[in-house]
This record gives C-alpha cells, structure tokens and sequence, in this order.
C-alpha cells in the first residue's frame, strides 16, 4: 500500500487535463474505495457554499483508498472543482450513491458512451468483461480532440468503434448511427448499454428497440441530495415516477420519458446563467461566501 503523507479526507492526490474543459481527478477517500462497485457515482461538494454534484466513479483503488471522478466544466460547480489544486482538500464527497450496474453474463454487450460520458462507460465495461462478456465499444465525440479514454476503452474491449461528428476521427456521425452500423452488418447483441448525453441516449434506444435488443441507459437528471428526499432527480420510466440517485441511475432505456428528462434538465438554464456570469464576474474564486 503507498502510504500517502498528509492526506486527509477527500485530498486531490493527481489531476489530468484530458481535453479541453474535461479533467480527471483522484480523491483521497478510503471508506468511498472500499465500497465502491460499476455504475455508481459520488456527491461533491467543493467548498462549504457550493452544491452538490453527482459524479461517476470512473475508477478506485482500494488499498490505497482513492477514488477517480472525470468532468467537464459546464458551469459554477465543475469550473470551481477544475480550480481545485493537488494537495489541496475538497469540503464533502459522500457515496458510492446509486444501483451498481447489474452485471451478468449476458453474451455480447454493446456499451456506447459519448462525450465526457466515455470515462463512466470505463468501470461498467470492464466489469462487464471481467463477468465473461464479449464487450463491444462504441465511443464518440464531437471531434477528435474532445475524444477520452480511448486507450483505456481499448484495452479492455474485445471490439472498439470510434465516431466523430465531424468526421476527424472513426466514423463520421453519432455514436448512434455507429450502433446502427453494427446491428446492420449483422451483429447478434444481447445487451446495449449507453451513456451520455440526453439526445445521444435516446436515438440509440430507438436502435435498440427498433432491433429487438434491450437495452440500459444510465441517466443523468439534475440531483440536489443524492439520498431520495428532495426529487429534483425524478425520471419517469415506463409511466411511473422513479427517483435516479435511489433507483437508478439506469434504467430500461425503452421505457424512459426522454423529452420530460430533456426539458427537466432545463429547468434552471436561466438560474445557471446568472449564477455563471456571476462567478465569473467575482473572479472566479473558490471558498468564495457569496455567487
Ligand atoms: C448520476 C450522474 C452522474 C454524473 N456523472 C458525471 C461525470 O462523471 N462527469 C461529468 O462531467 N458530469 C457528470 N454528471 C453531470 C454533472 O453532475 C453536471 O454536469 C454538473 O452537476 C453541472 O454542475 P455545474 O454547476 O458545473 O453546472 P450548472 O450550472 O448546474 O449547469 C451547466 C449546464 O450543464 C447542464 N447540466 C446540469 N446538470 C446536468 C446533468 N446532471 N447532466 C447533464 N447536463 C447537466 C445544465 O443544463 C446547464 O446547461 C453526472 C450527472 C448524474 C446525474
Ligand atoms: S436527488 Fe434528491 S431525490 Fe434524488
């Protein structure tokens, strides 16, 4: 075990840009390690006045008690953790929150993953590899520069495809239009399992369904708590109203409401702005008493 002097709770041990506006974090937390399993996420808190954030726990190491969380920088919450220094202590980080991914050994599995999203397929594919699956991977970006963990996806895939809207790298277009390139040069899949952007996550449920297959998606609602209490995470899956940090985050993609998910996650665009704009007026500093 390395021993990691001066370390306390929830001390940023590495950080990584791995494209622009997305980096990758290593949080010093033992207890989170331990417990943690595939297709879970953790609540961070910066500093004692920021929110709480639903993160994915991308990857952990249990003997030396670390967890890692991979973000993009949208807004106050992820520019201020962006700002965060090795060494330097985050103020809350509790979980693991969530259903882990119920693995199995379902035969070939199809994870496709899009955006920033590639890093929280990481864990869920090679958990679904380490079951006995044969896992192919569908990644994508906007283009080329934006495109993470391939190498990580890679090494853990028995297949690896690779889209970019703009065509800089793999095949031109969505992941989408990718999962429907391999269902139509025959490709017998068992499972799909998707996770990314809200759009993204429907259209490759339409293929899913319009192939037969079933298929899994992992949501990403707003979440104030975590824990079930306050229902800003709702979802409705099949007509029932279902909570996504105590139920989910996945759930079975051919029943989810994506355009009520779609206009939930707007509901605050005009608050986040302001919020935004001041932050960025005060300088952008963290610790900071009032946004
Ligand atoms: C279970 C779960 C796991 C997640 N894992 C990751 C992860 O590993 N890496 C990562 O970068 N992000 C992840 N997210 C999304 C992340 O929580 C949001 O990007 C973050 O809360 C935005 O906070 P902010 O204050 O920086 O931006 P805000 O000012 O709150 O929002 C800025 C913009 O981002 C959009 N946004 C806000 N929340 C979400 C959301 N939950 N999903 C999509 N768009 C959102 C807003 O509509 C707005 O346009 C996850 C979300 C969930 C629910
Ligand atoms: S985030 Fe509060 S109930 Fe789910």
């Amino acid at each position: 075990m390395i021993k990691i002097y001066g370390a306390t709770r929830y001390t940023v041990l590495r950080k990584r840009i791995l494209a622009p506006k997305i980096k990758e974090i290593d949080i010093y937390s033992p207890r989170i390690a331990r417990a943690a399993r595939a297709g879970q996420f953790v609540m961070v808190m910066v500093d004692r006045v920021s929110e709480r954030i639903p993160l994915t726990i991308v990857d952990w190491d249990r003997e030396d008690g670390w967890i890692r969380v991979v973000f993009q920088e949208v807004g106050v919450s992820t520019i201020k953790l962006g700002l965060v220094d090795i060494g330097e202590d985050l103020y809350h980080v509790s979980g693991p929150h969530g259903v882990p991914t119920h693995i199995s050994r379902f035969g070939t599995v199809a994870v496709v993953g899009g955006g920033v999203a590639v890093a929280a397929l990481y864990p869920v594919a090679r958990a679904f590899k380490e079951a006995g699956n044969r896992v192919v991977a569908i990644i994508g970006a906007r283009s080329s520069n934006l495109l993470i963990y391939e190498d990580k996806v890679r090494s853990i895939c028995d297949e690896l495809y690779i889209s970019t809207d703009d065509g800089s790298r793999g095949i031109r277009g969505y992941v989408s239009s990718a999962l429907e390139k391999i269902f139509s040069e025959g490709l017998k899949l068992d499972l799909v399992w998707i996770v990314g952007p809200v759009a993204m996550m429907k259209m490759c449920s339409s293929v899913a369904r319009r192939y037969g297959v079933r298929a899994v998606a992992s949501l990403n609602p707003i979440m104030v708590c975590g824990i079930g209490m306050c229902g800003a995470c709702r979802v409705r899956v099949y007509g029932k109203t279902r909570f996504a940090c105590l139920e989910g985050p996945e759930f079975d993609a051919l029943g989810v409401d994506w355009n009520e998910l779609e206009l939930r996650l707007q509901m605050y665009r005009d608050e986040e702005n302001i919020s935004l704009r001041r932050f960025l007026e005060s300088g952008g500093c963290i610790g900071q008493d009032k946004t």
